[in-house]
């Protein structure tokens, strides 16, 4: 048996698996975000250890799990987990969607060898800026820096005792040099940082560490071996089978990602599309990334006081895109624009437009969000002629209708079952105790949602009018 472990920004979750591959159990506990100032955005490490508790032991509940021979670990990437000596953090972790340090990104960004060595563009939301942040602003916190570890990486050391990250999730720190999967001695050194502040680095398909003896026993658990598991993106890939070259996915959670397996290390950064590492030996992934994706849903939600079910539960047939148009640029965005300044607009409203208007507008913007990195792909060599269709906001056929006539491409359903990221995170187990990549199939589907053929073109111009409203409206 393997447990998957997934961190995510909203929740924990927990799963175990049996040798077939079959869910045997799972379980969720939820996570909450701090937003002290706009742009920030941050979560107490120690509530990934609570909730990681709270978990292992709800599945120890309800399976045997004497026998478990590993541990996989996803989670939400980038965020700046900063540990003294003793292992404790210095202060609340920085999160992916944390934009404060759009300055310092623009520095580090304007320094060439760091798009050189990392492949990428220096986003405001990657690790590297957000240190650079603390150096400027935190000088005591630091100083007393002795790791620098990314989300997982900080529940593995609580796990394991062990100092390990993994090439995949690494790859979006702005230290790795992504073609040669090592860190960046040189990039470190711009940061007035040194490979001593790093974890040690594995390949995410590999053996990171064991459970410590006391935990196991607390859990009821064996000393299991952990794998080094991957980020949420290259994990959420494994769980999916999207592993060999020109396989893809759409993923509809908190963001929003198209990602595209790599079968070989291609960087574009221009694009600003994310060329990052995969889970397993000798293989790449790039990824349009949009900031917000149900958050946007959530957010439209929160402000007419409805929930999302109502507010989409019967939005009937797929109709051309509504003159409403709606950015979804609550928190700035990454592909295409590299832009952390820009903000969420709702444009062309009237008197009819009422609350489930706003979240069809919402929805559709999302599709258009997503039309602009299926383009910035495009514009790097990667077209995916066909995409998997995950995360939360794949629940709606609506919605997967609405994106399959965006992009142009069927959306693959995959069969009721879990295909996610700690699906993905078990798999690394698997393969970190002696299994192959051949274990990382593609899951039976449900349906494939076709394009709607006669709105493509109507699509397509809602995208150009959502294009041209970014460029006019991004410099008010
Ligand atoms: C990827 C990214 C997000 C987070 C949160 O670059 O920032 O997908 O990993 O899920």
């Amino acid at each position: 048996m393997f447990i998957g472990l997934d961190l995510g920004t909203s929740s924990l979750k927990a799963i175990l698996v049996g040798a077939d591959q079959t869910v045997v159990a799972e379980h969720s506990v939820p996570l909450t975000v701090e937003r002290r100032h706009d742009g920030w955005s941050e979560q107490d490490p120690a509530s990934w250890c609570d909730a990681a508790v709270v978990a292992l032991r709800a599945l120890a509940g309800r399976a045997d799990v004497t026998g478990v021979q590993a541990i996989g670990l996803a989670g939400h990437m980038h965020g700046a987990t900063l540990v003294g000596a003793d292992d404790r953090p210095l202060r609340p972790c920085m999160l992916w969607n944390d934009t404060r340090s759009a300055d310092q990104a623009a520095r580090m960004d304007a320094d060439a060898q760091f798009r050189d060595i990392t492949g990428n563009i220096v986003f405001p939301g990657f690790t590297a800026p957000k240190v650079d942040w603390v150096r400027e602003n935190e000088p005591d916190v630091f100083a007393n820096i002795a790791k620098v570890l990314l989300p997982k990486d900080y529940l593995r050391l609580f796990l394991t005792g062990e100092h390990v990250s993994e090439m995949s999730d690494a790859a979006g720190t702005s230290w790795l040099d992504t073609g040669a999967r090592d860190w960046s001695d040189d990039l470190l050194g711009a940061c007035q940082l040194g490979r001593e502040h790093m974890p040690a680095l594995i390949e995410g398909s590999a053996v990171s560490g064991t459970l410590r003896a006391d935990l196991a026993a607390d859990l009821g658990l064996p000393v299991c071996v952990v794998a080094g598991g991957a980020g949420d993106n290259a994990a959420a890939a494994m769980g999916a089978g999207v592993v060999k070259d020109g396989t893809g996915f759409v993923s509809l959670g908190t963001s929003g990602v198209l990602f595209a397996a790599n079968d070989g290390y291609r960087p574009d950064p221009a694009t600003a599309v994310h060329t990052f590492c995969h889970a397993v030996p000798d293989t790449w992934h790039q990824m349009g990334v949009i900031l917000a994706a149900t958050d946007a849903l959530n957010w439209v939600s929160r402000l007419t006081g409805q929930s999302v079910a109502e507010l989409t539960g019967d939005l009937g047939e797929v109709i051309a895109p509504s003159r409403t148009l709606f950015l979804p640029y609550l928190g700035g965005e990454r592909t295409p624009h590299n832009d952390a300044a820009v903000r969420g607009h709702f444009l062309h409203l009237d008197h009819a437009t009422d609350a489930k208007e706003a979240a069809r507008a919402v929805m559709q913007g999302v599709c258009f969000a997503f039309a602009d990195c299926r383009d910035a792909l495009a514009a790097t060599g990667t077209t995916l002629p066909r995409a998997l269709a995950m995360g939360g906001g794949a629940k709606s056929d609506h919605w997967l209708q609405m994106m399959a006539t965006t992009l142009g491409i069927p959306l693959d359903v995959p069969a009721a079952g879990d295909f996610g990221a700690a699906f993905g995170a078990a798999r690394l187990g698997m393969m970190a105790a002696g299994a192959g990549v051949e274990v990382a199939t593609q899951p039976p589907l449900s349906k494939t949602i076709d394009p709607i053929s006669k709105l493509t073109d109507a699509m397509a111009e809602g995208h150009s009018r959502y294009k041209h409203a970014y460029s006019v409206l991004k410099d008010l």
